[in-house]
């Protein structure tokens, strides 16, 4: 039996797998509510012999997409996609975001941007006023990470935010490591209010990857309840 916040996640996978037809190049995307949206389409997949390529946003998905029968391409096999379906940590109003709690921020993003249309999937508790609560994950390259950390810090003073400490995102005792080998730095900004700057300026630090603010990318929101019923945003 699944818990409430499972039903509500499994709801809002279910209903955006729907949106899927035959023949599309799927972006899927990393985390607890991406996950029950790929095996919702695997189940498509072996029960209505749906045939798609899937590009996976993480080796995690890549894994489960191969379990559940998916085909997975990489994003230059499949070139462009016609969707990507995908969680998030916080969304707004203008269905903004904040990725990368599960680190996967920098394929969410490269995939997300490469679709016709980008639909993120989530139960009612990431809804917010405004972005930033969450700690904004900024992934930087290994090398001269603690150059890269203070060139962000000295940022975030000459910005209107209202937190300013970061932290190094860890495994144990190890810094946390990406799919493409870089760290994690998590913002805690408390509330970013100029996130569309934000996003932009933070990239302008060489050693800056990218950062989990996600504007002007996702084009619907589907929330799911407990209840199995689910509300859309777009
Ligand atoms: C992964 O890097 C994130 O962007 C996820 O989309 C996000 O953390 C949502 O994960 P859950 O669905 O597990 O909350």
């Amino acid at each position: 039996d699944l818990s409430p916040i499972d039903k509500a996640k499994f709801a809002a996978a279910r209903r955006a797998v729907d949106l899927i037809e035959d023949g599309m190049r799927v972006g899927m995307g990393t985390g607890s509510t991406a996950a029950w949206m790929v095996r919702c389409l695997g189940e498509r997949v072996r029960q209505e012999g749906l045939r798609l390529q899937g590009v996976p946003t993480s080796t995690r998905t890549a894994d489960l997409a191969r379990q559940v029968g998916i085909d997975v391409v990489s994003l230059d096999e499949a070139k462009w996609l016609d969707i990507t379906i995908d969680g998030a940590d916080e969304f707004d109003r203008e269905l903004n975001l904040i990725k990368g709690g599960g680190g996967a921020l920098l394929q969410e993003k490269i995939v997300a941007t490469a679709s016709d249309q980008m639909v993120v999937i989530t139960d009612a508790s990431k809804e917010v006023n405004h972005l930033g609560a969450f700690p904004l994950p900024v992934e930087v390259i290994p090398f001269g990470w603690q150059t890269s950390r203070a060139l962000i810090e000295e940022l975030l003073e000459s910005m209107d935010v209202l937190g300013r400490q970061t932290t190094l995102r860890l495994n144990g005792s190890q810094p946390y490591v990406t799919d493409e080998g870089n760290y994690i730095v998590d913002l805690h900004l408390n509330r970013i209010g100029n996130a569309r700057q934000i996003a932009l300026v933070l990239n302008q630090i060489p050693g800056v990857v990218e950062n989990g603010l996600f504007i002007d990318i996702c084009d619907m929101v589907i929330i799911g309840g407990s209840d199995g019923k689910v509300e859309i945003r777009d």
